[in-house]
């Protein structure tokens, strides 16, 4: 038996504009998806995923579903084919068996899929004796990724894959970056489930209707992150907050806010926070507030009173890793 584990992110600035080739800050947090591997029959590939509600059996080309109905088999998929192609660089004529659970709420912008996958390609490659690097099990989360939404950037599988906070930017991957400041951060959970892939497509179909107001929007989107970079070394969190307001009006400019974002993000800034925006994708999921620490408190009971459900989150420098081995 292994047992895998990798970390939630949020973006702190630059969602979506980092498909547009811009930057984006992304930060590990204290989340964690858990997968454990055990050695099954040959062929076969049995997968039991909590959160998602689904289980089956992946033989040859073959599904069968044991929990979640019709749509088991498109949730499993992803984490099927990443077991697949480990399976095919192994020499042993084996299957496998995973089980994952997570602290992590899905399909709410907090990279669930993209954990899933990394923990799944670190438990199993130890499972079957494969050796993959960070940047296999990158690569194979990506290829997951895929699946789940279309044309991602990367940025989720980066940070479950390394942790810490990362500079990322589509053409030139990522860049750690040293963070020395507290960066207390409350989370609002929308709770409405969105797909990341269509509002990508959206964000596109705009800016093409009208790419003169769209590409200045995108750049003046890298532009934030940029400056976050400069006020996180300097530890200026009075600076980020306001570059987070910013970056809030331009995510409702491109059409990814929603009434429900911007309600929890008010009753954020009126409770003290110093800066508020969605993260991931938007369309409903998750928002995140800057504040300093004694006004945290305040601030989820008033994310809470809007109909939101708060939870405090840290920074992890801890990205995916073998947590039991037997
Ligand atoms: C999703 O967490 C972040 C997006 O920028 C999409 C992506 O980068 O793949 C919305």
């Amino acid at each position: 038996m292994v047992e895998a584990s990798a970390p939630a992110k949020i973006i702190f600035f630059g969602e979506h504009f980092v498909v547009y080739g811009e930057p984006a800050i992304v930060l590990a947090i204290d989340k964690r998806v858990y997968t454990r591997a055990t050695l099954g029959r040959e062929n076969q590939i049995y997968i039991n995923s909590h959160e998602l509600q689904a289980s089956g059996f992946f033989t040859g080309n073959r599904f069968q579903t044991e929990k979640g109905g019709k749509e088991a088999e498109r949730k499993l998929q992803p984490v099927g084919t990443v077991i697949r192609k480990i399976l095919a660089k192994s020499k042993e004529k084996v299957g496998v068996n995973v089980e994952i659970k997570s602290s992590i709420p899905v399909a709410v912008g907090l990279g669930s899929s993209a954990a899933v996958a990394a923990s799944v390609a670190t438990a199993v490659g130890k499972l079957l004796k494969v050796a993959l690097s960070s940047k296999d099990i990158f690569q194979l989360a990506y290829e997951a990724e895929l699946f789940v939404h279309g044309t991602p950037s990367g940025i989720d599988p980066a940070i479950s894959t390394y942790g810490g906070a990362l500079l990322y930017r589509k053409d030139k991957g990522y860049e750690p970056l040293q963070v020395e400041a507290d960066i207390p951060l409350v989370i609002g959970n929308t709770r409405m489930q969105r797909s990341t892939g269509k509002l990508v497509a959206q964000v596109r179909e705009r800016r093409d209707r009208y790419p003169k107001i769209m590409e200045p929007v995108i750049r003046a989107g890298g532009e934030i992150t940029q400056k976050a970079v400069e006020a996180l070394r300097r530890g200026d969190i009075a600076t980020l907050g306001e570059l987070m307001n910013i970056n809030q009006a331009l995510l409702s400019a491109i059409g990814v806010s929603n009434e429900t974002l911007e309600r929890l993000i008010h009753a954020a800034r009126n409770a003290g926070a110093l800066g508020a925006k969605l993260t991931g994708g938007g369309g409903g999921g998750c928002m995140i507030a800057l504040a300093s620490r004694d006004k945290l408190r305040k601030i989820a009971d008033a994310i809470e009173k809007a109909d939101g459900v708060a939870f405090t989150a840290r920074k992890t420098d801890e990205g995916v890793k073998i947590e039991q081995q037997t």
